[in-house]
């Protein structure tokens, strides 16, 4: 089986839980500090060794494609001005030897149906997804943990996580096989179950390398959870007929579709962020309590 060189990044979806930001912009170009998410996750997919980044987009995604391109007019004021360092920054927002390619999902059907779309261009290859919103933080990075042991299995690997017992109807659930280890072959999988009827606390998080007959099972797929074209169900049968592993790898995930793991993620890379971070630590250190952010007042919780 070949090598992991392509990448699909599905981000047509509408990011409903972040408007009004995400109006006129993709959520996926939110940024954690100073940059977006988008190109966290298209650096982890470099830094596994991927070339060729798929992305499925929809309507009002055109900001994904600007920052994958280059920027004349901006690089060449900022040479002018000589701010070379942010020259040399806006420049690496590419990273180097990567080639984009972009498809439109013209329906939102679901994450299945927006992986599918990617068919034409993957063609018989193994290949990654990676969902931007998912940022994790980890080293080595999270995809070339999952690559290390795709080159071994050989087969199907998903990224999970223990998740909340009260939170398994956010998630696509495994069920795995019993005893110990990091990468269990599962035995099925669910798209957001609730609590009761969840098989495990496993929930697999935007992390997944499919072997390319996902496309046929997602081909002949009829709407899941949520009216959707799930992912998850297309793996389910895949597991069915072939090896699939869930994964454990380690490192922090923080889920950026939320606010408040978007806020989360906002303070864990801004406490490590080269420029800022001290100052930032210093900042916080300095509260002795919430009440000493200057303008706060506690939010009350929803009534
Ligand atoms: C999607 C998948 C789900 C997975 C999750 C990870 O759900 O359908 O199986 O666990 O991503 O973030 P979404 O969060 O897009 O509703």
């Amino acid at each position: 089986m070949a090598q992991i060189t392509k990448a699909v990044f599905p981000v047509a979806g509408l990011g409903t839980r972040f408007l009004p930001a995400t109006k006129a912009s993709p959520k996926e170009m939110l940024p954690i500090v100073d940059k977006p998410l988008i190109q966290y996750a298209v650096e982890e997919a470099a830094a596994a060794g991927i070339t060729q980044m798929i992305f499925v987009t929809g309507r009002n995604k055109r900001a994904i494609e600007d920052h994958f391109d280059k920027n004349y007019e901006l690089e060449a004021e900022l040479e002018a001005r000589g701010k070379q360092s942010l020259l040399e920054e806006v420049r690496r927002a590419i990273p180097s030897g990567i080639t984009c390619i972009y498809l439109r999902q013209v329906d939102a059907l679901g994450l299945g149906h927006a992986v599918l779309c990617a068919r034409p261009v993957v063609g018989e290859e193994p290949f990654a997804v990676l969902l931007a919103d998912d940022l994790i933080d980890a080293q080595p990075p999270v995809l070339q943990q999952m690559k290390e042991l795709f080159l071994e299995a050989r087969c199907s690997v998903l990224g999970v996580q223990r998740v909340a017992p009260a939170d398994t109807g956010q998630y696509g659930i495994v069920k795995i096989d019993p005893g110990e280890g990091k990468a269990r072959r599962i035995r099925g999988i669910v798209e957001k179950p609730p609590p009761g009827a969840a098989p495990s606390t496993l929930g697999v998080v935007g992390r997944y390398i499919l072997t390319p007959r996902i496309f046929h099972h997602l081909e002949g797929l009829k709407p899941g959870a949520g009216g959707e074209i799930q992912l998850t169900d297309g793996i389910a049968a895949l597991a069915r007929e072939e090896p699939v592993m869930a994964f454990e790898f380690d490192g922090v995930r923080f889920d950026c579709g939320s606010k408040l793991g978007y806020l989360q993620a906002t303070v864990a890379y801004g406490l490590k962020h080269g420029e800022v971070g001290q100052a930032f630590a210093g900042y916080l250190a300095g509260l002795a309590s919430l009440r000493d952010v200057p303008g706060a007042v506690l939010a009350r919780g929803r009534e």
